[in-house]
């Protein structure tokens, strides 16, 4: 029986998936999120892969201790960076670094991200899943963009959530003031907003050798959520735990979508691991998407 299409992203959970034996030499890789899950083992793959990396990390140690690793491993050039991405600030700051530093970047990953059962504010105001899941990723491809135009062919990937599904963006309630906070919906909103801006990037990339994707990693066991309380992280660990799959599959997944020779020339598409992928319908909104891309300069101090 084939499911409605709305469903389909359960059947195309369950399909092989795609994978490269294409090497990365030479490449260099901007990753955020390595120091766990998803990122982690994207950067493994990329390592494995013969690519040059530049972790963009909060938290030194856990970083250092990755670089570390994958250099004994690899061989290969590892960088660190330190950027808090729930700090606009440190966000600009660490894009300038990078431009300064690297005149080459080929691929840019953002996966770091967040998953709050509660509402939090940053420093700035803004509601933190939104901030870290979208505005730090929107900004530092923004800052980053003219580079890759110029390191041109080289690939954009955002990753995403199938989480985007359970809706949850109201742009004129952006901080949950007038409404309860629900951990799932604030997610979503976050990834809806990411979505609706990578359909206008890729728009922008047009013709420019830039590709800009966004993938959703698999259903993974990872630290994500594991910042709530007991009993979430309970929830977390004992009954949902045992569904989770391996965060190899992101890996892996995620190096054929950066790396593989036929995804050269697709942009503005949404991947459940590597299977293109029908989003949600309030994520194809081109007119909220519109919207949503002048809030975003507007909150990342790009407009
Ligand atoms: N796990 C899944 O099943 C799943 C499903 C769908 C989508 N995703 C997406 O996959 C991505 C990675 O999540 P994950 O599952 O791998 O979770 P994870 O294991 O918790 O890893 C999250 C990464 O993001 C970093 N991070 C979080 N907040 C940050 C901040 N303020 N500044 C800088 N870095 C920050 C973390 O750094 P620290 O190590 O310092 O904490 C960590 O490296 C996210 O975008 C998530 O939405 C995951």
């Amino acid at each position: 029986m084939k499911l409605p299409e709305e469903l389909q992203f359960i059947e195309n959970a369950r399909l092989p998936q795609k994978t490269t034996q294409a090497r990365m030499d030479g490449k260099l890789c901007v990753l955020t999120g390595a120091t766990s899950g998803v990122g982690y083992q994207a950067a493994r793959r990329l390592a494995q892969g013969g690519a040059g990396l530049v972790l963009v990390c909060r938290n030194p140690f856990k970083a250092t201790q990755v670089q570390a690793e994958l250099q004994h491993a690899c061989g290969n050039q590892v960088d660190v960076l330190q950027a808090d991405l729930s700090k606009l600030d440190e966000v600009r700051t660490v894009a300038a670094m990078l431009l300064e530093k690297y005149r080459q970047i080929d691929v840019l990953i953002n996966s770091a991200g967040l998953h709050n059962t509660h509402r939090n504010l940053t420093e700035q105001g803004f509601e933190t899943v939104f901030c870290v899941n979208h505005l730090a990723p929107f900004l530092l491809t923004r800052m980053l963009q003219d580079r890759m135009v110029a390191s041109a062919p080289s690939r954009i990937l955002q990753v995403n959530s199938q989480g985007h599904r359970f809706g949850g963006l109201n742009l004129t309630d952006l901080t949950w003031q007038r409404r309860r906070y629900r951990g799932l919906q604030g997610y979503g909103a976050s990834k809806v907003a990411q979505l609706l801006t990578v359909w206008e990037l890729a728009e922008r990339l047009q013709g420019t050798g830039v590709t800009i994707n966004a993938m959703h990693p698999g259903e993974v066991r990872t630290n994500i959520g594991m910042n709530n309380g007991p009993v979430y992280r309970f929830y977390k660990r004992y009954l949902i735990g045992w569904m989770l799959k391996d965060p190899v599959i992101s890996g892996e997944a995620i190096y054929y979508l950066v790396a593989a020779p036929e995804m050269a020339e697709v942009s503005g598409r949404f991947f459940n691991l590597t299977i293109d992928e029908k989003p949600a319908k309030h994520a194809l909104d081109r007119e909220l998407g519109k919207r949503v891309w002048m809030i975003s300069e507007q909150a990342t101090g790009l407009a």
